[in-house]
């Protein structure tokens, strides 16, 4: 089986901030690439190639070294290489001011009554009980082109991407809406049944409103602390007005944690008879929007136009990515997915710059390299071709 290897040998000088960096990546069998091996630097790194060379599915398989289901949000046999029947596996040899650490993870088919949708972890050398240890070592933010319509498209969306952010900050957050989700999902099944006995309606009430005023808090707490990395951005982006409105999130402005729980009780309580009649849940947390506005031009962002949605969007990353840094002491991996496009040349060399002011190891995608002539002498540069990939000159 043939390994396509590429090798950058000078290292880029090191850094006083934390560091964190991909030294080696090492694929088999995943998406369209059969055996891959790529050693970098700690300098960002950018693919170019064709359509469908797999410099999306090479990210992809970076996005994986954290919890999660990647950039594509994909399931775990969509990774499997179509050619190949051996389960596939992304591993990488990270930088870090600690020295090297491998971490590792793959389809886990080791158990007999395994579907092969569980995702096995390695973290040095050993299995890990599940893959949110990995969030212990490896922070990450990404743009790709499907969130380009993040600010525009309906509110789900937008939560999601905001639990996403709260998650690197939070590993709890998680399991936090995932209870959330099954107490509301139980309740509804017994309203739709209309079978539902009060006490186990409450009960499960209870348990979504203790859950939804948490889940309400550490999105309230988030937007503050993104609020104050917006700020501390530089002026090549526009700043964006940031707030999470929502039932539970709203309380909170006026309400401390308990009342605003007993509040929520009684409007779950008081929704039973409408809830069974539509079959949705009308109020709680799984309602709430990210709302974004053009700071600058008092503008939702929704009404802005595509390029500026885009540079709302990377702006919002950019600052996340700080504060990423300076609060949790992790420099993150960002990865950026065909991020010329709807940039103009102003923004596209104000982003290298961000970038690199930002110290962190970017991996950034496109088709043309010419694109990113102004990242020349600071990053890597690869060709991707058909699953393989050379150093670029
Ligand atoms: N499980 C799989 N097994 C084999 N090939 C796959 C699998 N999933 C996707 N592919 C193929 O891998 C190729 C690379 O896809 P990828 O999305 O990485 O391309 P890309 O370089 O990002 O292209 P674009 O510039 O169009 O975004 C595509 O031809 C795709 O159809
Ligand atoms: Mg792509």
């Amino acid at each position: 089986m043939a390994v396509a290897e590429a090798a950058i040998p000078s290292a880029a000088p090191r850094r006083l901030v934390p560091s964190l960096s991909i030294a080696r990546l090492t694929l088999a069998h995943f998406r369209n690439y059969d055996a891959l091996r790529l050693d970098c630097d700690d300098r960002p790194v950018i693919l170019t190639g064709a359509n469908g060379s797999g410099k999306t599915s090479l990210i992809e398989a970076i996005s994986l070294l954290v919890p999660g289901r990647g950039l594509r949000r994909a399931a775990l046999g969509d990774l499997q290489n179509h050619a190949s029947p051996s389960p596939w596996a992304v591993a990488a040899s990270l930088d870090t001011d600690a020295g090297l650490l491998s971490i590792g993870t793959g389809r886990d088919t080791s158990t007999a009554d395994s579907d092969g949708e569980r995702r096995a972890v390695h973290i040095d050398g050993k299995p890990a009980r599940g893959q949110n240890h990995l969030a212990d070592h490896v922070a990450m933010a990404w743009i790709t082109p499907d969130m380009d319509r993040l600010l525009a498209d309906g509110a789900s969306a937008r939560r999601k991407f905001l639990d996403r952010l709260v998650y690197s900050f939070d590993p709890a957050h998680g399991a936090r809406v995932q209870r959330y989700e099954k107490a509301m999902r139980e309740r509804l099944r017994l309203l739709r049944e209309g079978r539902a006995e009060a006490a186990w309606l409450s009960a499960l009430e209870d348990d979504m409103a203790q859950s939804a005023v948490a889940i309400a808090a550490v999105r309230r707490d988030m937007i503050k602390r993104l609020r104050v990395a917006i700020d501390g951005g530089g002026d090549a982006f526009p700043r964006a007005d940031i707030e999470v409105r929502g039932t539970a999130e709203d309380m909170l402005d006026t309400l401390p944690a308990l009342p605003a729980e007993d509040a929520l009780r009684a409007a779950f309580a008081r929704a039973r008879h409408e809830d069974a009649r539509h079959g949705t849940c009308a109020v709680g947390a799984h309602r709430s929007d990210l709302r974004v506005t053009h700071r600058a031009r008092q503008c939702p962002a929704e009404l802005c136009s595509t390029g500026e949605q885009k540079a709302l969007l990377i702006a919002l990353m950019l600052a996340y990515v700080r504060l990423i840094t300076e609060q949790r002491h992790m420099t993150p991996l960002f990865l950026l997915d065909d991020i010329a496009a709807h940039l103009d040349d102003r923004r596209r060399t104000a982003l290298f710059d961000e970038i690199r002011a930002l110290g962190v190891q970017a991996w950034l995608t496109g088709t043309d390299s010419r694109d990113f002539a102004a990242m020349a002498g600071h990053a890597q540069a690869f060709h991707v071709e058909d699953g393989r990939i050379s150093p670029r000159a």
